[in-house]
Formats: structure tokens, sequence, C-alpha cells
């Protein structure tokens, strides 16, 4: 198969050796049957009530899946519960209120324990202020917070009245707040005054403002004072202050809102192959039942556990497996505001020492950068309480798995490679740690349950070791619901690929490319899509080229993905001026800010090549797979295709000067 770029990517390098679940970690793990995967394919779809069952229903469900209107189903369609119920209350009610709920380390070195009571008392104080201010069931509230307690605390409250969050990453800009807060019509915000980046005061506000200027429905805005004098503001209209609400709302509870396993539990916007970002929408039931149960049988997590996971809670990992999964488990959930290399690049292996850390989830950019720092970092600390590590957002390659197992796991940990998506909600391939084998380069095979497939153009299964497109082809019940106010999006950006509605067979595209071996095992490749894959955040082209050509002066662009020695992806931007603009160094420093304000920094081209034109087919698609291996420094296929074949050698020659 040749995927979008043009390559055969078959025949690449074999996955290489293959390592066993250590039998101490097998003795103990939650999931260690090998019969699962049969046990789950006799009984499905009633084998997820095992899932479910790690939950608590106020009104317990009698269908397990319904399928009438698929592709959108509906999970547990009866049962009905509360989320934050479920992450908070019945850790009381079975006696656990002094256990520490989340343990945060804050840039500057703050730390906060919360047990779960602390957090049960804060989030219901919250939830009243909440309602007080107006927030009703089904009310999209939208979050704009650093990695500090409030964002986890807003969530659960939100949760406990029953109003849908949606959480937009504290990094991404003021437009991109405003167009998320648009087309969810979020007339609530929680945000902050600003957050320490390098140990600078950094306005979070100011962009909070502008957002609220850019749309038309007045919103109530929550300001959460996290720099104190660091940092003065003032409130204006509609504004209020976190800690004073909390004062006048203290000691305050607020009966959890039941709600039906299919009602929203938040939305989570993410890049989509076209300009719009997509707000992914998910359930109550089904998909707290997934987090849970993956935390369970994939992180192998244990209330008495201290896990973490180095994620963000702006994005779906921190959600499902910072925020719900572990908290559904009553665990302790270690919650870090910084960056690893901050005040050094031992700041996280101090962190898993001090707190002796059993489960620790990151993402392979991050691994990639802790084996190019080198190997003592982690040797400086005691890293022997950790027993299960995890892998995420990316292709792991053998190398830096390898060293992550060596270097952090101490060489007997087992590493799980955990593949799945926003729209996924939950890991949907892994290998379970207490039971199959591990194949550093690849995710493993589908859990128990899930019928994820590597099919040709037609649809039809690929021989082992060829490339194909990753499909999953029976419902999950951690999956999305649809697309916030977009049901039809829904259908045409997943299911319509590989689907055949006329015989009610569908099947979800996730927009994914990957190979399979002879056990089953799927190694993932990258995306077939205009997406690019930024450190374990996904970036669409179109969103990034828009910011560009709204820059006065720019013609055209064009955004390719870089992969660079170290094996992380950067961007890398073409374009072109209108005549008699002169590309130059003030356009530059404008496409560079632009694209900041308008998605945020991560979305910043690290290139930026200038071209008299883009090339271009003769119906006028620009050739993202030529550009793609030009910087890439790749050998060019065949440009005949091309209205403007003289252009390539042009293009290479800045890019030679660039570089
Ligand atoms: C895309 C989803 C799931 C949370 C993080 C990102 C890539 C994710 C793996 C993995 C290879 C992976 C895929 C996927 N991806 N995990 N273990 N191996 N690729 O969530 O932003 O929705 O991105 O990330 O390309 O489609 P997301």
């Amino acid at each position: 198969m040749v995927d979008r770029n043009g390559r055969d990517r078959d025949g690449a390098a074999p996955t290489g050796t293959t390592h066993s679940p250590p039998a101490s970690f097998a003795e103990q793990a939650n999931v260690a049957d090998p019969g699962i995967y049969e046990a789950f394919e006799a009984d499905w779809p009633a084998c997820w009530t095992r899932a479910a069952d790690l939950l608590s229903w106020d009104e317990p469900y009698d269908t397990v899946l319904e399928d009438d209107e698929a592709p959108f189903y509906r999970w547990f369609p009866d049962g009905r519960l509360n989320a934050a119920y479920n992450c908070l209350d019945r850790h009381l009610e079975s006696g656990r209120k002094n256990h520490a709920a989340i343990r945060w380390e804050g840039k500057q070195g703050e730390r906060r324990t919360y047990t779960y009571r602390d957090l049960y008392v804060e989030v219901n104080e919250f939830a009243a202020a909440l309602r007080d201010l107006g927030v009703e069931e089904d009310d999209v509230v939208t979050i704009y917070l650093p990695m500090i307690p409030e964002l986890p605390i807003a969530m659960l409250a939100c949760a406990r009245i029953g109003a849908p969050h949606s959480v937009v990453f504290a990094g991404l800009s003021a437009d991109a707040l405003a167009t998320r807060m648009d087309a969810a019509d979020s007339e609530f915000l929680v945000t902050c005054d600003g957050y320490y980046r390098r140990g600078d005061a950094f306005n979070q506000k100011s962009k909070a403002d502008n957002a609220r200027l850019a749309l038309e429905q007045d919103v109530r805005t929550v300001v959460v004072d996290r720099l104190g004098d660091d940092l003065p503001h003032v409130l204006g209209d509609d504004e209020y202050d976190y800690h004073e609400l909390r004062e006048a709302f203290a000691g305050e509870t607020v009966d959890p809102v039941v709600r039906s396993a299919t009602d929203m539990l938040f939305l989570m916007y993410t890049s989509g192959t076209t300009g719009e970002p997509k707000g992914v929408v998910h359930s109550t039931g089904g998909y707290l039942a997934h987090v849970a149960w993956t935390s369970h049988a994939v992180l192998d997590v244990k209330p008495e556990d201290t896990y973490w996971c180095a994620a963000d809670i702006g994005w779906i990992t921190g959600h499902s497996y910072i925020v719900y999964g572990p908290l559904a488990m009553g665990t302790t959930t270690v919650m870090y505001e910084g960056t690893p290399d901050y005040p050094d690049r031992d700041r996280l292996w101090e962190i898993v020492d001090r707190n002796a850390v059993d489960v620790f989830y990151t993402a392979p950019t991050a691994i990639r950068a802790f084996m190019k720092w080198g190997s003592e970092y982690p040797a400086e600390h005691d890293l022997s309480s950790l027993r299960l590590l995890g892998s995420v957002g990316e292709p792991i390659s053998p190398r830096p798995w390898n060293w992550y197992r060596d270097h952090v796991g101490g060489g007997d940990c087992p590493v799980v490679d955990t593949w799945w998506q926003t729209e996924t909600g939950a890991v949907t391939i892994s290998t379970l740690p207490g039971v199959d084998e591990m194949k550093p380069g690849s995710a493993g095979p589908p859990l128990p349950g899930i019928d994820a497939n590597v099919v040709d153009e037609a649809g039809d299964p690929v021989e082992p070791g060829r490339t194909g497109y990753l499909t999953i082809d029976r419902p999950w019940p951690g999956m999305a619901q649809t697309l916030y106010d977009n049901d039809d999006r829904f259908v045409t950006e997943y299911w319509q690929r590989f689907s055949d509605p006329a015989s009610d067979d569908w099947r979800y595209f996730s927009g994914d490319t990957a190979r399979i071996d002879e056990d089953g095992y799927i190694t993932v490749l990258g995306r077939v899509d205009d997406v690019i894959n930024v450190s374990g955040h996904r970036l669409g082209t179109m969103e990034v080229e828009s910011a560009i050509t709204d820059v006065d002066g720019v013609a055209e662009a064009a955004v390719v993905g870089r992969t660079i020695p170290a094996g992380n992806t950067e961007i890398y931007a073409y374009v072109s001026t209108e005549s008699g603009r002169e590309p130059g160094e003030a356009i530059r420093a404008a496409i560079r800010e632009n694209v900041a304000a308008a998605i945020g920094p991560i979305a910043s081209p690290t290139e930026l090549v200038f071209t008299p034109e883009l090339p271009k087919t003769r119906s006028g698609k620009i050739m993202r797979r030529l550009l793609e291996d030009v910087a890439n420094g790749e050998s060019l296929g065949d440009t005949s295709a091309l209205r403007n074949p003289e252009i390539v050698g042009e293009i290479q020659a800045a890019v030679g000067d660039e570089g």
C-alpha cells in the first residue's frame, strides 16, 4: 500500500525482540487471565458489563448496547449515574475519605495534597457556586486553566450538576478559545489570572478577556487567583473570584444530578482535516466505564497506588487518565504543573522518587527527550517504586521503548504502548501488562472486546506485514457519541469511508495507517489525513495554513510535518507572498505571531520557507507530498503531474539556504 505521501511503507523495520511480563508483575496484576480475550469474544457486547460493574449506578441498566441508530450507538442507555459521585462520594462512603486523591506538584515547587474528603468538599462548594451563577443542567461550561487543582475541581463540579465541561488547553490562544466557546454556545468560563512560565508570570486572563470581546454571548467568568501579587488583576462585569465564591458557599453540598448514561459528560475540541475544530462529545456511562476499566486492566491501577500520568488535563489523555479513570478507581493521582526540565532535567524522577510513584504514563516525545538528556538524570533517583510504565500519543520506536524500560523501569517494568484517540475516549489497543508479551515498536493487540483491524482500500483485512488503514469494526463503550451540533460531520469524518449503511455495516475509521503481524499485534504508523502530530498534539494543516494566509501580504501557504533526527515532528511551512511584497523578516515574524495568536505557540512553524509559488497539480491542488519529501530531505518521486514542475528546484534551493 502507498500512503498519502506516496511512500510505500511495506517492508519497514520488523519489530524485533519480544519481552514477557515478569512473573512478579503478573502475580499481582488486576488482569492476569489470558482467557479474557475469549471470554469477551464469547459474550459480546455483554462482556462490557465488566467495565460498567466498576461503577456505581443510581439506576442499573438492562440494555448493554442499543444500535438502532448506528453509528450513534448508545451504551447502557437505560442506566443512570453521576460521574462526580463515582469519583468522590462513593470513596467517602467506603471509608477512604482520608486517602489522598490528588497530589499536586506546582511549578515553583509548591505542593498540595487533597484527600478524597478535601476534594469532595471543594467540588461541592464550587458546584454550589456554579449553580448560583446560573449554570443549569446541560449548559456547557468552558474551562481554560493550566495544571492547577482548580482544573479537575471545576470539571468535577460541572459533572456533579450535569453541566458538560469543555476544557480548552491553557496554551491555546484567545482566538482558539473564542472559536470553541462560540461553537458550543458556552456562556460560562472558568479561568485564572495567569501562571508561571519558567519562573515568569504569564497573563492568562488577558487572553480570556480578548476571547470574551470576540463573542456575541455574555459570559459569566470565574477567575482563579493563581499568581497573587505577582500579577495583580481587576475583576470586571460578570467576573467572580474563585476563592470568594468558595468562601460564600463554604460547607455547602449539592446532590449529584443523576444523569442518563448517554447524557454528555464533556466536550473536547480536536483538530480535523478541515479548518473547524471538532467538538467530540463523550457520554457519562460508556465513557466512564471504559476509562475505569482500562485504568484497571491496562494501567493496572490499584486504590493504594500512587499513579502519575504526566500529561496535561487540557487534552483527552489528562481527562481520561489524570482525572476520570484514576479517581473513579479511588487511587492517588499525581498532577504536575511544570515541565520536565525545570528547574532541572531530573525533575520528573525527583517527583517519582519522593512520591514513590507506582505507575507512570507519558508520551514518546518526552521519552525521546529523556533519552537525549542522558541516563544520569533518572539514575540520580530511586525509581524502584515503579511497577508499570505507559506510553501514549505517537508511535514509540524500539530504541526509546527499551531506554524507557531500562533507565526508568529498572529493566524489568512492563511497558504498555497504548493506542487511542480523543474520539475513542479510552485505550483501545495495548498489551494487557499481566497477560501479553510486549513487542517494542508495536502497540499490541486490540483490547478484549475491541474489534480493531488493518484493512485495504476495499475494507478487506491486509496480510500480516502489509500496511493498511486502522479501523474499529464494532462499537466500544468509550466511543464519541457524535460531534457537537454536527451529526453529519460525525458520519462523514469517521464512518463513511469503510461503512456500508445499506446493509447496516458500520465501521469506524481512525484516520491512521498501521501494520498487523502474525500474532495480531498492531503497529500504528501515522495519520493518512492532513493532520500533523506534534508532540502528541494533533494539529490540522488547514488550521495552521489559514492562520498563515491571514497575514497581510501572504498569498498562499502549505504546511507539512518534518521528522527531525530525534524522532519528533516539526511544522514546516512553505509560503508565497503577494506580488510586490518582499518576503523577509517582518512577514516571517508576523506569520509566527499570527499562528501563535490563532492557535497557540505549539503550532508555530519551526521552519518557514518562502517560495514564489507552491507546486500544484493540473487541477490546482497543492502537492503536499512533494513538499513533505523536500522538507524531509527525501528523493522526490515523479513530478510530471505538476503544472509548474520548474518550481521544485527553486524550492529545494530555498530549503537548502534555510538549512
Ligand atoms: C492520534 C490521536 C490518545 C491520547 C493522545 C492523543 C496517535 C496515539 C498512539 C500510539 C501510535 C498513537 C494516532 C492517533 N497516537 N497513541 N500508542 N501509537 N500513535 O490523542 O490528539 O486524539 O490523537 O495520536 O495517530 O490517531 P489525539
